[in-house]
């Protein structure tokens, strides 16, 4: 496999209820981080390009010193990410080339690149391996998904309050589930349509509330056809204490 990534991790802890950064927390004895970053280089991923906070890269650099602690072999650029995923991801973007050269690869048009969130750190590599091999059989753009257990529901402001306070919404449909698939990273793209798709959308990067909160939907935006792989349900992101601890109980007890 010739493949490079983007991991996204200047993210905050707010909603873990960590003090640092999300990607800092420490899952079963090692970082969110240390444990991604490890995971894409087991897969077979050449370098990597990671996204911190502007005031974490120091702390960042501490547990990525330039190469995946492991394997020297794979190189790690360190960028300060921005005020949205979709910016933060745009940031990375620009050091894929000086992260290639490290590694020695060729960036051509058609070269997977992956844009991988540091939160999903228990990504098996299966995965990174279906999503790169899709890429290179001649997708544009590749997702992981997995089917829904819940229905979902669209639902539209109704514009009335509920008497306990909060607010009730109207729904308005309910797509079919065998339709939907719940979507992970990495995903995977030819690395000249990623450049694309991100240049095309970068005027919605500047808030969290218009950022694409995937890479695929700007890819969707250009009209390119993106394709699914089979995802995996340990491939969850951690995002809530909740997560955290179900991320630990999925790495079993520690053997220490
Ligand atoms: O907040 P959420 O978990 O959805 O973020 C997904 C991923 O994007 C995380 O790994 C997080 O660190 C990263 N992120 C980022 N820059 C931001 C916001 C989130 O790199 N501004």
């Amino acid at each position: 496999m010739t493949a490079l990534a983007v991991l996204t991790a200047a993210g905050s802890g707010v909603r873990l209820g960590c003090d640092g950064p999300k990607a800092l927390a420490v899952v079963a004895g090692r970082t969110v981080l240390d444990r991604a970053a490890e995971g894409l280089a087991a897969a077979g991923v050449s370098a990597l390009v990671v996204t911190a906070p502007e005031s974490e890269l120091e702390r960042f650099r501490s547990v990525l010193p330039g190469h995946v602690p492991s394997r020297p072999e794979v190189p790690v650029v360190l960028v300060a990410g921005g005020a949205s995923r979709q910016a933060s991801v745009a940031a990375g973007l620009e050091a894929v080339p000086e992260a290639a050269e490290l590694a020695g690869v060729e960036l051509g048009e058609d070269t997977p690149v992956l844009v991988h969130d540091a939160a999903r750190c228990l990504t098996p590599p299966e995965v990174v391996g279906r999503v790169v091999a899709a890429v290179e059989a001649g997708s544009v753009a590749v997702v992981p998904g997995i089917p829904v257990t819940d229905t979902l529901k669209e639902v539209e402001r109704a514009g009335t309050s509920a008497p306990e306070g909060g607010s009730v919404l109207r729904v308005v449909g309910t797509p079919s589930r065998s339709r939907l698939r719940a979507v992970q990273t990495p995903q995977g793209f030819r690395w000249a349509v990623l450049l694309r798709a991100h240049e095309h959308g970068r005027a919605l990067a500047l808030q969290e509330s218009t950022a694409a909160t995937d890479d695929a939907a700007l890819v969707e935006a250009l009209g390119l056809p993106v394709d699914l792989v089979e995802g995996d349900r340990r491939s969850l992101k951690i995002t809530t204490r909740s997560d955290l601890l179900l991320a630990e109980m999925l790495l079993g007890p520690d053997p220490d």
